[in-house]
């Protein structure tokens, strides 16, 4: 049974998909800046540099070739990018902007690192193995609210173009993907509101039943990677399966 690699793997989500898997026991790669605060014996952890580290990706070489090769080793078949941020309680306090005068060079930076640099700089490690590898699967978490077409409320301006230019970024990779391998699926994957630290200041005014818990969410994202078919490859995906308009 091929292995999952769980990059982001303390966010809620990357965590409770990494319960999931191991408790169908499958090997699970946690990659991650925190280690795991549980243990299991099909669990193996790789420590990710910090995002204030991964600045000059080109001395990045070293940490991409042990990681490749512990993905070869284990066989990946499946690959979930779980890096995102939206707000910050530490001074300075950062949040989504209600307004256009509340965007700031500081808000709009972190926001695209973290949103878009980081998540495209581990595509860009991963890359020789994706394109030789048949069947693998990537899915990169994004949002919806990163859906140009689908923005009928505004506000959040740094966030959503931040995920939305990861939805692009994504959409093209997926095409040069497909020229070294027609068997890859790599798309973006909104995971639905879900319970996390990341949505935590937000929940207040969600329509019952809407936050589900990263357990939920989880099983849901996992049952999305077992349906993705090569031909949907490029494609923003919702929680439930659902293609979404970009
Ligand atoms: N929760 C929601 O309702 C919701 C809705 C739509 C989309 N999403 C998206 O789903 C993904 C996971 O969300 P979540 O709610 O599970 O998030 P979370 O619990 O807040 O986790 C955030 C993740 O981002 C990484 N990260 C944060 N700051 C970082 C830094 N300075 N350097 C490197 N990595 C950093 C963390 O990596 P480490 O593992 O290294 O700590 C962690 O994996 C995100 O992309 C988010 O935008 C979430």
């Amino acid at each position: 049974m091929s292995a999952v690699l769980i990059i982001g793997a303390s966010s809620s989500i990357g965590g409770a998909l990494a319960k999931h898997y191991l408790q169908q026991g499958q090997t699970v790669i946690w990659l991650s800046r925190t280690t795991a605060d549980f243990s299991d014996p099909k669990l193996q952890v790789i420590k990710a540099p910090d995002s204030a580290e991964t600045a000059d990706w080109v001395s990045h070489q070293n940490f991409f070739s042990s990681v490749i090769e512990a993905v070869q080793q284990h066989q990946v078949g499946l690959i979930f990018n779980c890096i995102g941020w939206l707000h910050q309680d530490s001074e300075p306090k950062l949040s989504p902007e209600k307004s256009l005068s509340q965007s700031s060079g500081t808000l709009l930076r972190k926001t695209l690192l973290l949103n878009l640099e980081v998540p495209v700089f581990y595509l860009q490690g991963l890359w020789p193995y994706l394109i030789k590898t048949s069947g693998i699967r990537y899915l990169q978490l994004s949002a919806k609210v990163g859906s140009i077409s689908d923005n009928q409320l505004g506000g959040w301006y740094s966030y959503r173009s931040a995920k939305a230019a990861l939805n692009q970024w994504i959409k093209t990779a997926s095409i040069e993907l497909r020229r070294s391998n027609k068997t890859a699926a790599l798309v973006t994957l909104h995971p639905g509101t879900t319970d996390s630290a990341l949505s935590a200041p937000f929940q207040r005014n969600l329509p019952a039943g809407q936050l589900q818990s990263p357990t939920q969410t989880a099983e849901h994202l996992a049952e999305v990677a077992q349906q993705l078919q090569a031909e949907q490859s490029g494609l923003l995906l919702n929680w439930d399966g659902r293609v979404l308009g970009f």
